[in-house]
């Protein structure tokens, strides 16, 4: 333990409840664990207090923020006796944005510390564990987002433009100038983005911007209320441009690029697979995360050529068109139908004939689907964070041998996970990965085996 360390955030009260004085706590607390958002969790007199900024193993000053019937929440205010495992946060927004709040926690210590907590989420709520916990997936620490998404405000005082991400607890956006996670050329173009837009006059019409990168060039995608200005648009294309980026407009019912379209693609190395995607598409935000994911996925899976495959909430095809290449035949289902318009002439383009994607919403009653009623031996599911409860469930009739998922919610992972292991799967092999680090989300993989 270090001794006396100073405070790293002071994120504001909330400001629906008021603060509230705390008397009738002590003045330091013991932090005895972390919560799965990544909040220090402490106990008084039964009941539990969450202090952002707190690690397991510190004692800390606190400022209570909102009370609860059964639990308080709070930040704290001074570190009295340190973790070995806190770090100097690196980000000059650490604690106002709401972005990357697990940056006092060393890195290293980030991955392990949520694989404990997705381990003891499956226990507590799916009431099982798996048989292995293989090593976690790793990420470079920073300058590994390939996406990201911008807020876009105009002050009225003085015509100014804030952009950035959510201020920490708030809906309001926080004037970010430099975002160490993203890679570099996303970083240029937030960074030079305010003052373009502060040339006009008004760009109170442009609500925010979605940048992604990919191997050869990026696009920059604003959501427009309405055209901005000539002037404007030429001198945004400008920035766009200087950074090796396509400049598109997004209307809502419509995305069109101001002067020709970018080549969007990225390769899976381990497969000499190339995968095209078009401005709004689901893209992995993490690449190096997401190509030792798909190696390890074929490898749990361990395809041959006699495999059918169902891959759900397949999405461009991320692990579609690798997969494809291995086995027998490899079906993937999508509910944007742009998006399954694009993994079909991925396949294509990678020469894959043995692979093929439908539309379709997997929350619905699915049975009638021609594609539903061929055989499937194993199951690839990569839902959102709702998870995949109701498609689970139509998935008996195919007896797969086994089944892969791909989680970003351990709630969700830990409900459906439950119902596989009821249909008489076994949790066999399971990892994290460390796709977003320094915030508290967390993906995991876990193969469930036939028993
Ligand atoms: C976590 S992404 C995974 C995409 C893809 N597997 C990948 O690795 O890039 C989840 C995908 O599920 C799709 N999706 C979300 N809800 C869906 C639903 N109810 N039915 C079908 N697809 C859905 C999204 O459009 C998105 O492409």
């Amino acid at each position: 333990m270090k001794r006396k360390q100073s405070l790293f955030s002071r994120p504001k009260a909330s400001k629906t409840k008021p603060s509230k004085t705390h008397t009738d706590y002590p003045e330091i607390l013991n932090i005895q664990a972390l919560s799965h958002e990544g909040r220090g969790i402490a106990k008084h007199e039964g009941k539990t207090i969450f202090i952002s900024g707190a690690l397991p193993g510190e004692e800390v000053k606190y400022q209570l923020d909102t009370k609860h019937r059964r639990y308080d929440e709070a930040f704290c205010t001074e570190v009295v006796t340190a973790s070995e495992q806190r770090s100097k946060p690196h980000c000059d927004y650490y604690g106002q944005c709401g972005g990357c709040d697990l940056q006092h926690l060393d890195h290293t210590h980030q991955i392990t510390t949520k694989e404990t907590l997705v381990i003891d989420q499956l226990a507590r709520l799916g009431k099982f564990q798996p048989t292995t916990v293989e090593a976690p997936i790793n990420s470079p620490s920073w300058e590994y987002r390939r996406s990201c998404r911008l807020g876009i405000n105009q002050l009225t005082r003085d015509g100014s433009a804030i952009v950035g991400f959510r201020r920490k607890g708030s809906s309001k956006l926080l004037n970010i100038k430099h975002c160490p996670v993203l890679e570099k050329p996303l970083d240029n173009i937030l960074s030079e983005l305010p003052e373009i837009l502060e040339t006009a006059e008004t760009f109170k019409e442009i609500t925010h911007a979605e940048i992604s990168m990919g191997e050869h060039e990026g696009a920059l995608t604003l959501r427009i209320k309405k055209r901005p200005s000539e002037a404007l648009c030429e001198r945004l294309n400008q920035l766009a441009n200087k950074h090796n980026f396509k400049l598109y407009f997004d209307h809502g019912h419509k995305v069109e690029a101001y002067e020709g379209e970018a080549q969007l693609d990225y390769p899976i190395p381990s497969t000499g697979t190339e995968i095209s995607f078009k401005p709004g598409d689901f893209i992995q935000v993490n690449a190096q995360v997401n190509n030792q994911m798909i190696e390890r996925a074929i490898q749990w899976l361990q395809l041959n050529k006699n495999d059918r495959v169902l891959d759900l909430f397949c999405g461009i095809g991320n692990f579609t068109l690798p997969i494809a290449s291995q086995v027998d035949s490899i079906i993937g289902i999508e509910g944007v139908e742009e998006m399954v318009d694009r993994a079909n002439l991925n396949a294509k383009q990678n020469l894959l004939s043995n692979c093929e994607f439908h539309k379709a919403n997997l929350t619905n009653d699915l049975r009638a689907m021609p594609w539903y009623k061929k055989g499937f031996n194993k199951i690839l599911l990569d839902p959102p964070r709702t998870g995949a409860l109701e498609i689970i469930k139509q998935l008996k009739q195919h007896s797969p041998e086994m089944v892969l998922y791909v989680s970003c919610n351990p709630a969700a992972l830990a409900r459906d996970g439950a119902e596989l292991i009821e249909q008489g799967f076994q949790a066999t092999r399971f990892c994290v990965m460390d796709m977003f680090p320094h915030t508290s989300h967390v993906e995991s993989l876990i193969l469930f085996e036939r028993i």
